[in-house]
């Protein structure tokens, strides 16, 4: 597989390593509950290295869903490269924040993210699934960074989320996306969680015993010669002919067996075209699947007023996310089981997510 090379890739290959175990020292006065523990909910406050490395001893293998909203790099941020790498050419990129006119700019970025995907991926669990929110600037660094390190064979999704609604025509085209890229700890331990499905468009106006449904088209998107023949509405005569571009959902020994077993409906009234019956019972048990283009989670500026709303003032984070974002990601695609924790890291509490 090639692989991305950029410069001091070979100085924090190891790194992760070498990052020394920090204590967690809990700090009552700023938890809610009365007495401070490490084996509950926790926000760390500090570098992500070094909270991630202290997570390590305890939750090795253990971590069920991770979400991260590392730096985007998009040059106007304040990020600088902060790892202490015992190197002359790294010691020089410390404390200097990163900008637009950096020739080194996604050296840096890629020497940051490195070990950090390292020691998330320690934390994961064989089944777990961590997600990452980025844009344009790293996408495709990011994308090459997680081949590496998760396996080219256990990218999930590159999912789209609308983060912007409003139109920006600065450079002629409007960005309205941030990417979320998806990684498996491991595909064939991974099963992903269907969403459950939308009810309202389910009736039973014939009493069908076999319960409520609804009527799908019968045509699907390809052109395929089988799935291109005449099928006769028996009450009209009239013969249908799937739309141009499109063919038949099945052939026709099916059709004929899904006539006789009174799932093909020529409309409301049965003079129309053909549909597909299809039941609620079937539809909960294949749930639904989960898109990888997300419009209805929130926005950015959704997210900012949702904070605003939570510390009752403005400006506490730069850069929030929205909380639907979040739990669509973790929650809704991947845990099956009950989520027992809730691990927070790194200077903004929602830098790292990472669910026990
Ligand atoms: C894209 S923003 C995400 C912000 C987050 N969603 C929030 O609302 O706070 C990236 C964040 O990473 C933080 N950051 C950068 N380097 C870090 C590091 N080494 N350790 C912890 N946080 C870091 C930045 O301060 C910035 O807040």
């Amino acid at each position: 597989m090639p692989q991305l090379q950029f410069k001091g890739k070979i100085l924090v290959e190891n790194h992760h390593l070498s990052v020394p175990f920090h204590e967690l020292l809990p700090v009552r006065e700023k938890g809610l509950s009365t007495r401070a523990s490490l084996h509950d909910n926790l926000i760390i406050h500090g570098d992500n290295l070094a909270a991630l490395k202290s997570l390590l001893p305890t939750n090795h293998g253990r971590v069920k869903c991770i979400y991260i909203d590392p730096p985007y790099n998009t040059g106007n941020e304040g990020w600088a490269y902060s790892d202490s790498v015992n190197s002359p050419l790294i010691r020089d990129w410390l404390g200097k924040v990163v900008d637009r006119d950096d020739l080194t700019r996604h050296d840096k970025w890629c020497c940051m993210m490195m070990p950090r995907l390292k020691l998330l991926r320690e934390l994961l669990r064989k089944d777990g699934v961590i997600f990452v929110s980025i844009d344009d600037n790293e996408v495709h660094h990011l994308r090459c960074l997680m081949d590496e390190v998760f396996g080219e064979e256990n990218f999930l999704a590159s999912i789209v989320w609308n983060h912007r609604k409003s139109k920006q025509n600065d450079i002629g085209v409007s960005l309205g996306h941030n990417h979320i890229l998806g990684y498996t700890k491991d595909g064939n331990h991974f099963e992903i969680r269907a969403l459950p499905v939308n009810e309202s468009g389910f009736s039973n106006l014939d009493n069908d015993p076999r319960g409520p449904w609804t009527l799908d088209p019968m045509d699907a998107p390809n052109v395929r010669p089988n799935l291109t023949y005449e099928i006769v509405n028996p009450a009209t005569g009239r013969g249908y002919y799937p739309p141009q571009g499109r063919c038949w959902r099945f052939g026709k020994e099916k059709y004929r067996k899904a006539l006789k077993n009174g799932r093909i409906v020529f409309g409301k009234t049965g003079r129309a075209k053909p549909y597909y019956k299809r039941f609620l019972d079937e539809a909960r048990e294949k749930g639904r699947s989960v898109a990888t283009i997300w419009q209805d989670v929130g926005t950015a500026t959704n997210a900012t007023k949702e904070l605003n709303h939570i510390f009752g003032r403005k400006g506490v984070f730069a850069t929030p996310k929205p909380t639907d974002l979040v739990r669509n990601s973790s929650l809704s695609i991947s845990l099956h089981a009950q989520r027992n924790r809730s691990l927070f890291c790194g200077n903004m509490a929602s830098n790292y997510v990472l669910y026990l």
